[in-house]
């Protein structure tokens, strides 16, 4: 953070849902990231030169709110739960916020900044410089909490790691619990319960992002969530499901044929993708970036194309003219962790930089091809395979995450409607 510095977050305040009913806590990723602390409203201060170097704002105990919202863990347990050297209730932010701030160079806060803290803020670096014949400072620099802390996330630790594996442990469960009982017949919504129960009632906050169901064309449209088509026999179906826990996020994405047989022209194009997915994996080392995984999977899927008869001009051609756009049309990688699009720089000197021990990032190629595409082979048309599995980079080369969620064919066609049979 550097010298005289302070950092400065906000835990968000629930959001209203319809009317007078809110939606379901969920805290801001930086603030749980630091503290492990979910309650609406809590202000976080760390500033390193102070006596106190962390000190924790939170809702104070109201035997009688709490009847109504739940319990509340108060200013004293801030400090022996959560290992605050200082709390105070909410109440006296503007009591105490000006003098922690005093003197402080550098103040680290998130931008951009809407939450009534900044509000706050700015009052008090005003007051602070209004005060300065008697002898007080207000910050000299606002820096971007997000750069800072998104950096240190890039660096999975133990307890980072703990928290994911078990993410994404329940994640693939959801997605064995959605081959095992998937039948022609049944509608995408009853498959997301499926996987979204499975999820819960083994102890995750939930879905880390809107699940993803689609069957046939559905699969086509990126992010999907109406989830609400009857699935049919001859279609794939798409799940891009991932379980929270302890607020990391799994992100895994299977494909499989809902009658649990693929058709010889499906199998071929999941193959591709599959082959696409595998060399992705392979190049999760220390010596490649992102952009080589990204760039190994295009083309992978480009001579794909061209023996699937979806193009007939050469790999490069295909590449060069970008004419993979229509069937590909998104990045290959992202970081994973709090977030399922987690926070760090992809680019450092507006360079790639190279994957380092503690990274984790997801290979997810697809191939999307829309019904309305007529003049390609038939047995192709409405259809999207995605294949996302999660990696953790090592010293020792690529460590995949997800190998929980099957994604070979012939473990597919065993698994897919076993329960029925
Ligand atoms: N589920 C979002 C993604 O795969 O990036
Ligand atoms: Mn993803
Ligand atoms: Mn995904």
């Amino acid at each position: 953070m550097g010298a005289s510095a302070a950092l400065i977050l906000h835990n968000g305040n629930l959001q209203t849902r319809a009317n007078d009913t809110e939606f379901r806590f969920r805290p801001d990723s930086n603030f749980h990231y630091l503290t492990g602390l979910s309650e609406p409203g809590a202000v976080l201060v760390i500033r390193p030169d102070h006596p106190q170097p962390f000190t924790l704002f939170v809702a104070p105990l109201d035997p009688a709110a709490e009847r109504w919202s739940g319990r509340r863990i108060g200013p004293q347990r801030a400090r022996e739960d959560f290992g605050a050297d200082a709390s105070f209730p909410l109440g006296d932010l503007g009591k105490e916020l000006p003098a922690l701030l005093d003197g402080v160079k550098t103040l680290w806060m998130p931008y951009p900044h809407q939450d009534p803290l900044s509000t706050r803020i700015q009052a008090i670096s005003r007051g602070l410089r209004g005060r300065n014949r008697y002898g007080a400072h207000p910050p000299v620099y606002y820096a971007d909490a997000n750069i800072l802390l998104g950096e240190d996330r890039m660096y999975k630790d133990p307890g980072a790691m703990q928290s994911l594996r078990r993410a994404i442990a329940l994640s693939a469960a959801g997605h064995v619990e959605a081959m095992t009982h998937c039948r022609p017949g049944m509608y995408e919504y009853e498959i997301e319960a499926l996987v979204e129960y499975t999820f819960r009632r083994n102890g995750s906050t939930g879905p880390g992002y809107n699940s993803i169901v689609g069957g046939g064309n559905n699969a086509t449209i990126l992010h999907y969530i109406d989830n609400n088509a009857q699935l049919h026999a001859g279609e794939l179906l798409l799940i891009d499901a991932g379980a929270e826990w302890d607020y990391f996020t799994g992100d895994i994405t299977r494909t499989f044929p809902v009658s649990g047989s693929f058709t010889p022209a499906q199998r071929d194009a999941y193959e591709v993708v599959l082959a696409a997915n595998r060399a992705g994996i392979e190049l999760a080392t220390t010596a490649h970036t992102i952009d080589d995984i990204h760039t190994c999977c295009l083309r992978i899927l480009c001579e794909g194309m061209r023996e699937l008869g979806l193009l007939n001009e050469s790999v490069d051609e295909i590449i060069e003219r970008e004419l993979y756009k229509p069937f590909y049309m998104h990045r290959t990688n992202h970081w994973l962790g709090v977030d399922v699009h987690d926070a760090g720089y992809y680019c450092v000197d507006r360079t790639p930089r190279k994957l380092e021990p503690g990274f984790v990032l997801t290979v997810e190629p697809g191939l999307y091809i829309d019904a309305a595409y007529d003049d390609i082979p038939e047995g192709l048309r409405g259809l999207g395979i995605r294949i996302e599995d999660d990696v953790l980079v090592t010293r020792d080369g690529p460590e995949v995450l997800t190998t929980a969620a099957p994604k070979q064919v012939a473990e597919l066609e065993a698994l897919v409607g076993s329960a029925h049979r």
